[in-house]
């Protein structure tokens, strides 16, 4: 059975595919331009769900430009890189202003250019718990990953940071602080499940955008959870067997907070509410308590 190894080795101390090590000389070189909008989570997060959005939020409703391709092609995410598929920084150096560009890298991995040109940034973070299931799930069904294990060694890999992209403790407080000093937008899964057209609205302010009323709502329903299940350019379905077999888990696999509590025992809960409070101590960013 393949390892950790097999398929992971170490970015700046964090665990990252091979592949995306391979050439991350191209990310570090990357020219940002100052019109680019970085979407930057956690995996897991609602990454494919903000992007939706903002593509959305850039054609100005347009609901059938934002079929015009795969959201891996329409958001290109950077570091990704699949033979005959995609290349994250091809694709972006072909595309035309203003970029929309998907990372996951941890604050001190961005690439610099981003900060000298002084990029807008959009941020969205999601409860540990349900990050942790979601990925748990995801590592099953896209074929990049290792073998999970039980959802027990599963979980403990995921509280030691010995997953691809590290540390979510480590991941949401980096990018946390910074928010303070940059142009970011800082944003909660959970929120956007509460109330998604508050967050759309906070999208537009930020991005200095006016959208008619008819248009914002249009958008909410394209990008409700429903809807974009059904839409093969928002739920990874066009990507080929080798990468993702979905009859293993759907990408768009349920799309709710708290289905942790499906997932975790009491016991696993308990030792991860332990070791949580520790790590994220001496932290201002909170979390919603009702999830
Ligand atoms: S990735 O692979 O890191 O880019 O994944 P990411 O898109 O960040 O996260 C996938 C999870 O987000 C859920 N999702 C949504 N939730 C609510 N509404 C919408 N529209 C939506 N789109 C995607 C998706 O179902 C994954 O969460 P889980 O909990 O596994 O269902």
């Amino acid at each position: 059975k393949p390892s950790f190894s097999d398929y992971f080795g170490k970015l700046g101390g964090i665990p990252m595919y091979k592949k995306f090590i391979e050439q991350f000389h191209n990310v570090e070189e990357f020219e940002a331009r100052p019109d680019d909008l970085v979407i930057v989570t956690y995996p897991k997060s609602g990454t494919t769900w903000i992007s939706e959005i903002l593509d959305l939020i850039y054609n100005h409703g347009d609901v059938e430009k934002c079929k015009r391709d795969a959201i891996y092609k329409r958001v290109p995410f950077m570091e990704l890189i699949i033979p005959r598929l995609t290349n994250g920084v091809e694709d972006l150096n072909d595309m035309q202003s203003p970029r929309l560009v998907k990372k996951h890298l941890p604050v001190q991995l961005l690439p610099s250019s981003f900060w000298k040109n002084n990029c807008k940034m959009v941020y969205v973070a999601r409860n540990a718990n349900d990050v942790a299931v979601s990925y748990y799930y995801f590592y099953q069904m896209a074929k990049m990953h290792p073998d999970p294990g039980t959802w027990e060694e599963f979980l403990d890999k995921f509280m030691t940071g010995k997953v691809a992209f590290g540390s979510w403790y480590d991941h949401v407080k980096g990018w946390w602080e910074k928010k303070k000093d940059y142009c970011k937008l800082y944003l909660f899964y959970e929120d956007m499940k509460q109330d998604p057209k508050c967050e759309i609205q906070k999208l537009l302010k930020f991005l200095d955008k006016d959208l008619p009323e008819e248009t914002v709502d249009k958008i909410l329903y394209h990008s409700s959870f429903d809807m974009m299940k059904q839409n093969p350019s928002a739920n990874y379905t066009t990507m080929p067997k080798f990468c993702m077999d979905h009859s293993v888990s759907p990408f768009m696999r349920k799309g709710v907070s708290g289905d942790w509590k499906n997932q975790f025992t009491v016991v696993q809960y308990e030792r991860f509410e332990e070791d949580y409070e520790k790590k994220m101590k001496g932290s201002t960013l909170q979390f919603h308590s009702e999830i």
